[in-house]
């Protein structure tokens, strides 16, 4: 078992690539701390916590650290995975409460949940980070405003992360999802998706599982001289 002794924090985790993440992991053998705004379908696995939280609230962030602290003794890995599109639109037609609310969730979030962590991880010397951005956020997009800068921004700060906190055996990178067949994708206009995957050298979605895959690879030991990096899994889209 890869994560074997290991206590993980993942955002998002009710559902998509965050659901699929905290599935694997605890199958690793991690004991892992599940954050969503709420969790409707209870996990099988003993060694899973479900955490109603917004990741967009600091307080929030600190108060589950001291909970994870109290009950684990420490944080080995952080997952910043939640996150939306939110919306398609570009910089001149996206209302402004919209693109606030999305740096909120996809920067923000990251930001708040690595700022709580970081204490403990230091104190360790100890950690590893992988935080979600997008192929949105490793290539540019055209429309799809706050989403791209803000994807873009994660890919900055998990290297801002690296460089900073090396010297404390902290490691942090980033994953770059393609098309994936989430309920986030799955509420989309269909032939939005469709013109996607066409554009996809695999010819399909990728799947929650497959990318909880590269998430967990970055996040265990065999990925103990890998920081300040990205991991794309588009099916080859960026590629091109
Ligand atoms: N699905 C894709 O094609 C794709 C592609 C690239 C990147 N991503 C990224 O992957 C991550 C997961 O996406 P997904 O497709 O699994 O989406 P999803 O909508 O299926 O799951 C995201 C989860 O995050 C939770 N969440 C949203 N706001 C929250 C908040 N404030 N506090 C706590 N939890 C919150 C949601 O409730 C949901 O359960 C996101 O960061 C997304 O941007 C997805």
């Amino acid at each position: 078992m890869r994560l074997a002794n290991k206590v993980a924090i993942i955002s998002g985790g009710a559902r998509g690539i965050g659901r699929a993440a905290v599935e694997l992991f605890a199958e690793e053998g991690a004991t892992v701390y599940s954050l969503d705004l709420s969790h409707e379908d209870e996990f099988a696995q003993e060694r899973i916590h479900s955490v109603d939280m917004d990741v967009t609230q600091l307080e929030q962030w600190n108060a589950l650290v001291e909970r994870v602290v109290g009950e684990q003794g420490t944080i080995d890995i952080l997952f910043n995975n939640a996150g939306a599109v939110g919306s398609y639109e570009g910089i001149e037609t996206i209302e402004l409460e919209d693109w606030h609310r999305i740096i909120d969730l996809n920067l923000n979030g990251v930001f708040y949940g690595t700022r709580a962590v970081l204490p403990v991880m230091k104190k360790a010397h100890a950690g590893a980070m992988v935080h979600t951005s997008s192929m949105w956020g490793y290539v540019g997009a055209s429309g799809v405003s706050a989403y791209t800068a803000s994807k873009a921004a994660v890919r900055s700060l998990s290297k801002n992360v690296a460089l900073t906190y090396a010297q404390f055996n902290i490691r942090s990178n980033s994953i770059h999802p393609g098309i994936i067949g989430t309920p986030m994708v799955m509420a989309q206009d269909e032939s939005l998706t469709q013109d996607l995957v066409d554009k996809t050298p695999l010819g399909r979605l990728g799947t929650p599982r497959e990318v909880a895959h590269a998430a967990l690879f970055l996040a265990s030991d065999d990925a103990s001289y890998i920081t300040g990096t990205e991991l794309v899994i588009d099916g080859g889209s960026t590629a091109q």
